[in-house]
């Protein structure tokens, strides 16, 4: 399956997303990554289900909220409301995650599992038949604009051993390293600064010809 490019509206300006969700469209891109931070599970405060919502009028892609908060519980019902397609949640985030995964397929929508780098990916074990997307963060979640750790890329190689789910990567994804991102079998790269900074169009040619 070729790798899919998910765009991170984290990098974009904040007062133009409806038109940049429009443009993103015109870019044959038709998923949208939606970072969520609670300003306690990450130290910054993005956005919640309101502008998902807002967002949901002006757009047709898949929209994927990647919840990095730390007690998702009392967000599922929201965000599930907001026309949020997958729902990911933080391994780390809750001693619940199985409940909470289920639950998410029981709303209806995809349920996502995310680690960050210092988790063990061999903690995912116990949710290969439970969860319905991987998302391997690759940079410490909370910002963007860092520089990959590539050893993490070895936890992508381990899931797609033990999965058919699709399995996402989320940060430092870059013409420089995408090419990397796909060997190691990635179904999913969030891009978010190295699309956004400068002009989308021709990042996206530069990300393509990177893959290509
Ligand atoms: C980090 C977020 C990422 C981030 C990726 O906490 O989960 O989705 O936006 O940004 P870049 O592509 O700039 O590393
Ligand atoms: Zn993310």
């Amino acid at each position: 399956m070729p790798l899919t490019i998910a765009p991170s509206i984290l990098s974009a300006n904040p007062g133009r997303l409806s038109q940049t969700a429009a443009r993103l469209a015109e870019l044959g891109l038709d998923h949208l990554h939606l970072d969520v931070m609670d300003g306690c599970f990450v130290p910054e405060i993005t956005f919640g289900a309101s502008l998902v919502r807002a967002l949901r009028d002006e757009s047709d892609a898949v929209f994927d909220a990647h919840l990095m908060v730390a007690d998702p519980a009392r967000h599922l019902e929201t965000f599930a409301e907001s026309g949020a397609d997958w729902i990911t949640l933080h391994y780390e985030a809750t001693p619940h995650i199985h409940r909470l995964l289920t639950r998410i397929r029981q709303l209806g929508k995809k349920a996502g599992v995310s680690i960050n780098p210092g988790t063990p990916v061999e903690m995912l074990s116990p949710l290969l038949d439970t969860a319905e997307l991987f998302l391997v963060m690759s940079v410490n979640p909370g910002w963007g604009g860092q520089a990959m750790i590539p050893a993490c890329l070895d936890k992508v190689r381990w899931l797609k051993e033990r999965t058919d789910e699709p399995v996402m990567i989320d940060g430092g994804v870059n013409a420089r390293t995408i090419a990397d991102v796909a060997a190691a079998g990635a179904d999913l790269a969030v891009v978010g600064s190295a699309l956004f900074r400068g002009d989308p169009a021709a990042n996206l040619a530069e990300l393509r010809a990177a893959l290509a």
